[in-house]
This record gives C-alpha cells, sequence and structure tokens, in this order.
C-alpha cells in the first residue's frame, strides 16, 4: 500500500489541513504495523484539558477543570483574585517554548501545590461541582484513558454530563479528598503535574497491567509534558513535530484521531 494510498483512501482526514508531520513516512508504518497487531492490541491514553475539552468555541478560551473552578461561585473572590495572579505567573511559564522542560518542572510543581492549597481552604462541597459544571462553557470533543493534570471530579462531572462516560473511560487525575459532611479537605495521592504522567503511570501499575497486551498506544495530547496548546503554538511548532508523530494545528476536533481508529478496528 502506498503512502498517498493510506492518506487519500484510508484515512482521508490525514489530508485535513490542520494535520503536520515530521516524518509522513513513519507514520504510515506505525499505522500499518498497528492494523496488522490487531485492534485487540490497541489501546487509547489521552490527556484531558485542551485535548479532549476545546481550547475555544466560538473565539472564546474554554475552561480547563481547575479553570471551572475558578470561575465558580464556589470560591471567595480573593481566592478567585490569588488563583489568577498563579495563571498570570505561571501559565506564560507553562507555554514558555524558550524554557527546558527541568526549568519549568518545580515552577509547574509550584503552581499546582498552590493552587491546591488555595482551592483545599474554601470549603468547596462535593455535591455543588456537578452544577459548577453544569454552568461552565466546558465542551468535550470524545471519549479511554484519561491522563489529566486537572481535576479528576470535574473532569468526570464534564464527561458525565455529555454523557459519555463510559464502562471503558478510566480517569487518572489529581481527585479531591472530602471529608464526611462532603467538604473538600485535601487531594488524594501524589500531585500530578504536566511533566510527571510518566512517573504517575509508573505508580498506577494496576491500570496499565493493560497495556501489557496492548502495546500499541493511540496516545492524544496537547503538550510536550502536558501544556496547553495555545495561540502561540506556531512558535512550538518545531518541537511538537520533534515529539508527536501527528501534529493538528487548529483543529477542534477529534477527526484525525477518530479516523484513524476507524482504520485500526
Ligand atoms: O488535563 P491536563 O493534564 O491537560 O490538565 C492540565 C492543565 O491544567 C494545564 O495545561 C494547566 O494550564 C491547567 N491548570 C490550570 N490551573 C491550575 C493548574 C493547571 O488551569 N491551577
Ligand atoms: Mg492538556
Amino acid at each position: 500500500m502506498t503512502l498517498a494510498h493510506i492518506f487519500n483512501a484510508k484515512i482521508p482526514e490525514l489530508s485535513n489541513p490542520s494535520v503536520c508531520m515530521r516524518d509522513p513516512q513513519r507514520v504510515q508504518e506505525i499505522l500499518q504495523s498497528m492494523v496488522k497487531a490487531g485492534s485487540n492490541t490497541v489501546q487509547v491514553i489521552s490527556d484531558f484539558d485542551m485535548t479532549l475539552t476545546r481550547f475555544a468555541y466560538n473565539g472564546k478560551r474554554c475552561p480547563t477543570c481547575h479553570n471551572i473552578l475558578d470561575n465558580s461561585k464556589l470560591l471567595s473572590n480573593d481566592c478567585k483574585t490569588e488563583l489568577k495572579k498563579l495563571l498570570n505567573t505561571y501559565y506564560p511559564i507553562e507555554i514558555d517554548s524558550s524554557r527546558s522542560i527541568e526549568e519549568k518542572l518545580p515552577l509547574m510543581v509550584e503552581w499546582w501545590t498552590k493552587a491546591h492549597e488555595l482551592l483545599v481552604q474554601q470549603n468547596i462541597r462535593k455535591d455543588l461541582l456537578a452544577m459548577v459544571v453544569q454552568e461552565s462553557d466546558a465542551m468535550l470533543s470524545i471519549p479511554l484513558l484519561i491522563f489529566s493534570a486537572g481535576i479528576g471530579d470535574i473532569l468526570e462531572e464534564v464527561i458525565r454530563q455529555a454523557g459519555v462516560f463510559h464502562p471503558n473511560v478510566k480517569v487518572f487525575s489529581n481527585y479531591m479528598d472530602f471529608d464526611e459532611s462532603g467538604v473538600l479537605r485535601a487531594f488524594k495521592g501524589e500531585l500530578i503535574h504536566i511533566y510527571n504522567k510518566r512517573e504517575g503511570a509508573l505508580l498506577n501499575t494496576g491500570h496499565f497491567q493493560e497495556l501489557r497486551t496492548r502495546p500499541n498506544v493511540l496516545l492524544l495530547g496537547d503538550s510536550l509534558g502536558d501544556l496547553t496548546m495555545a495561540d502561540g503554538v506556531e512558535e512550538r511548532k518545531q518541537s511538537y513535530l520533534d515529539s508527536y508523530d501527528i501534529v493538528l494545528l487548529k483543529d477542534e476536533t477529534l477527526d484525525v484521531p477518530n479516523a484513524i481508529m476507524l482504520y485500526l478496528t
């Protein structure tokens, strides 16, 4: 099968203008070997914020899990101001392609730790999470193993409300720890931030048991460790092309991953 044949006939979406590949030949080889191995060897692992949820809709930014809380009435104005300050300080660092991951990692841990500490002071009630997600602008673009540095309780509510929390969807994320009266007291387990997903995966060996029989992974993300692909994506394009097999530019759909899954199954 020729490259053109696969691209044009089997997965026409790969000819979408949003699709960029450093090495199309390599992508073809990977997809062919995945098809050959069979669909029972394939699994999907995906990031959540800005990958399964949209970056923007009608020109307006869509929220991350954390932003859903930041914008909600569950937080005091003082807390919102503090979180906004953190966002203004750390988000530019997150998307700064001139800094190395090594340089950014401790700063990201600082951001997540400070933000979670602020949230924990807010007596957030579990029974109100459904409402704030309902009132937010979060939008889903699909369903798998969702590995997110966002907030598990919020993320689950987003996919539940979109009606796609199917039994085959598993989530690794930062989960909230509520006391017996249903008020947020802490975050459970090890902190997941955008640059320690690998360590997180190694801690969750149970979940990855399946990975052994499914070595063919369609991995979806919006970041090199997992940073939001913002308007400045162009300047980061080269490092994305060097790291991801397929890079989608300004593509708010899952047409390409869906087309690949269709091809593989
Ligand atoms: O699901 P994902 O791993 O993408 O979630 C991480 C995202 O959450 C990051 O890209 C980061 O910009 C965002 N974040 C946030 N507020 C925080 C911490 C992280 O919006 N306090
Ligand atoms: Mg993301």
